[in-house]
């Protein structure tokens, strides 16, 4: 518990915290990266570069400082990281190197606002705060590695199969290589990959959406040329191995028999697949819609597959746009408005590029439809929508 002071103390840094410019946050990841270059491995370097994630870490002890003698209000919040924590292999002995990080970057750069009283307050509230993160991680590690077909950290697996689903996006069949069952998951989750990729000095890890149902001793992803790991991934071909770790995430279908809305972008598209093959497989009677929208038809990935699941099953149906060119779908981007939605007891699962979920999550609010029922996955480091 942390007393009244305590909490005033903290409470007063969120000016500090959520002004924390560039210069506040690299000099944090600087110092961190100089002490424990060993993090390297864990942290996205990309991000790091491009300055993304610096952002996310001092936002979220900003809404912890705001919400501190309320923290109910950020349990989903805090979930979704503890999954993206889990999938990382977060260790307990990480937190005290980003605590004592943290506060000694405050004491640096902020020397006349982070005084000795406030820097005793935030010690207590960060343990705190880590004493939650590391018990739900744990949680969520040893409830995977107890399930049947589990494991913690990284396993083995063996590239199986690929298949090319548009220009960019290509699917990669990955087999446990112990030849093993594997754990299963809930439709909407990712997996971690963890690779070397050529040229770079670390290990890099990237979350990939499962992009179909559950197979025995393995998984499909279905990854987009696009960036160094992804990148690399393309380089890879049948036989070759890569470390992953277990299925993570709180971006799910639920198991309800409320009508379901999946609207996706570009490579958004994976953790629908996964929902729509599990929908088909096992949910008749559960009115489906597919909306997705992607460039061209070059950029159409999972086309023949869609056609074939909204042929077979009556509950399902598809809307495609194209930005481009002249096609049998429609043009442009997606208007909802003209649509028949479930706006008052449906589910609308939305991923793809942070702009495209905005405008998604702005158009159903316009059309009335509750927050609760929007649920969103975000790809790379998470912003406010
Ligand atoms: C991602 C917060 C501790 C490593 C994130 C994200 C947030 C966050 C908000 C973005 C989640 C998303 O993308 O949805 C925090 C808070 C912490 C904490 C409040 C302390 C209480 C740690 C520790 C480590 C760590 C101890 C490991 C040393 C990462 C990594 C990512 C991440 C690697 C993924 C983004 C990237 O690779 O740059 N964390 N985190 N975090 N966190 Fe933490």
């Amino acid at each position: 518990m942390l007393s009244n002071n305590t909490i005033a103390l903290v409470k007063s840094t969120i000016p500090l915290l959520s002004n924390a410019g560039t210069a506040v946050t690299a000099h944090f990841y600087d110092r961190m990266f100089t002490h424990n270059p060993e993090l390297k491995d864990i942290f996205n370097m990309s991000n790091q570069q491009s300055g993304k994630q610096h952002f996310a870490l001092f936002n979220a002890l900003a809404a912890y400082a705001t919400h501190i003698d309320n923290l109910p209000v950020l349990a989903t919040a805090v979930e979704r990281i503890n999954h993206k924590h889990a999938s990382l292999n977060i260790q307990p002995h990480h937190y005290d190197i980003v605590g004592t990080h943290l506060i000694e970057t405050l004491k640096e750069l902020a020397p006349n606002e982070f005084t000795p009283d406030i820097e005793q307050a935030w010690r207590e509230a960060y343990a705190l705060l880590a004493d939650v993160f590391i018990t739900q991680e744990e949680g969520i590690y040893k409830t995977t590695e107890s399930k049947q077909g589990g494991w913690r950290n990284t396993r083995t697996f063996v590239i199986n199969e690929t298949v090319q689903e548009s220009a960019k996006v290509k699917s990669f069949y990955l087999r446990s290589a112990d030849n093993k069952p594997v754990v299963g998951f809930q439709a909407g989750q990712y997996i971690s990959v963890h690779v070397k990729p050529k040229g770079c000095d670390n290990t890099q890890i990237r979350q990939y959406s499962l992009s179909d149902v559950q197979q025995d001793k393995g998984y499909r992803i279905s990854v987009k040329n696009q960036g160094l790991v992804s990148g690399h991934m393309h380089s890879l071909n049948v036989g070759d191995v890569v470390e992953l770790s277990p299925p993570a995430g709180d971006f799910m279908l639920q198991q309800t028999d409320s009508p379901k809305v999946l609207i996706s972008a570009g490579v958004g598209i994976t953790p629908m697949m996964a929902m729509l093959e599990s929908i088909a497989a096992s949910k008749p009677d559960v009115k489906t819609q597919f909306l997705h929208a992607c460039i061209n038809s070059t950029e159409h990935s999972f086309a023949n597959r869609v056609n074939a699941l909204t042929n077979s099953a009556p509950n399902i149906e598809a809307d495609i746009w194209y930005e481009q060119g002249p096609s049998q779908y429609h043009q442009g981007r997606i208007n909802l408005t003209p649509l028949t939605l479930p706006l008052t007891n449906g589910e609308f699962y939305v991923c793809g590029p942070t702009p495209f979920m905005a405008a998604m999550k702005a158009q159903l609010l316009s059309l009335g439809v509750a927050p609760a029922r929007i649920l969103y996955e975000v790809f790379g480091p998470h912003e406010s929508l």
